[in-house]
């Protein structure tokens, strides 16, 4: 992250004030002054501002507009990870809570807090995530049925976990989730000799893809957004 960005984060300072205190000699990087305001910073580096240590900016808690073609990944050999398009200091320490195939689009939720991560996507927390689907083939009569019940997946023993779908129209649905098994949603529609043409998922929990967020755009959570996360349901 640059150091003027830091510097915001961590001060709560404007970013002309924060131009002003670099250019007046005010911060010192690992006990040299630093007068480069687009000077990179990572968690490793101790910066000071006129003597005052500053300490590393409150968690992070990002929802993120993924695009086609970004892997859920902090390193991939061939193809560019999700997290190149967060500009955080140290981009290793972030952790995708909830993956999504290459190709799937839509809500991201990003951290660096291992707590709330594992309560999105641990089974015991059951939070429903919701996919906008849209299918080759008209879907069966019988779906919203077979979905309720569970579906036996190819090469798995035991069926997937009641799901609620809402048909938008005979190639587009909307399917809810609580469980998330490899390629879940594309193996559900494929055992019902069906074919998963996009995907993009929507809603986690009670935290939904803000419309406002271009595909490729993140903000930070609200305070509310983060809280959600650990609100007990009442089971139905
Ligand atoms: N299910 C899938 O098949 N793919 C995803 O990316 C998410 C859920």
């Amino acid at each position: 992250m640059r150091l003027d960005k830091y510097l915001a984060q961590t001060t709560g300072l404007s970013r002309k004030d924060v131009k002003r205190q670099i250019h007046a000699g005010l911060v010192n990087i690992n006990n040299h002054p630093e007068k480069n305001s687009g000077r990179h910073v990572t968690d490793e580096d101790q910066v000071t501002l006129d003597g005052n240590p500053l300490s590393r900016p409150r968690p992070c808690y990002l929802m993120l507009h993924k695009p086609d073609g970004y892997v859920c990944s902090n390193d991939d050999p061939t193809h560019v990870t999700a997290l190149t398009l967060i500009d955080f200091p140290s981009p290793e320490r972030l952790i995708i809570a909830g993956r999504l195939d290459l190709d799937t689009t839509g809500l991201l939720l990003i951290t660096d807090d291992g707590q709330w991560s594992h309560r999105i996507t641990s089974p015991r927390h059951k939070l429903p995530k919701r996919y906008r689907v849209f299918l080759d083939e008209p879907l069966r009569e019988d779906a919203e049925n077979l979905i309720q019940q569970g579906i036996l997946l190819r090469n798995e023993a035991k069926r997937t976990k009641p799901a609620s779908l809402e048909r938008i129209t005979d190639t587009e649905v909307l399917l809810t989730l609580t469980e998330g098994r490899y390629h879940q949603v594309k193996r559900m529609f494929a055992a019902l000799n069906n074919r998963v043409i996009a995907l993009h998922r929507e809603q986690i929990g009670d935290i939904t893809l803000d419309d406002s967020l271009a595909s490729g755009e993140y903000r930070d959570l609200t305070d509310e957004e983060i809280a959600s996360v650990f609100k007990e349901k009442k089971q139905s």
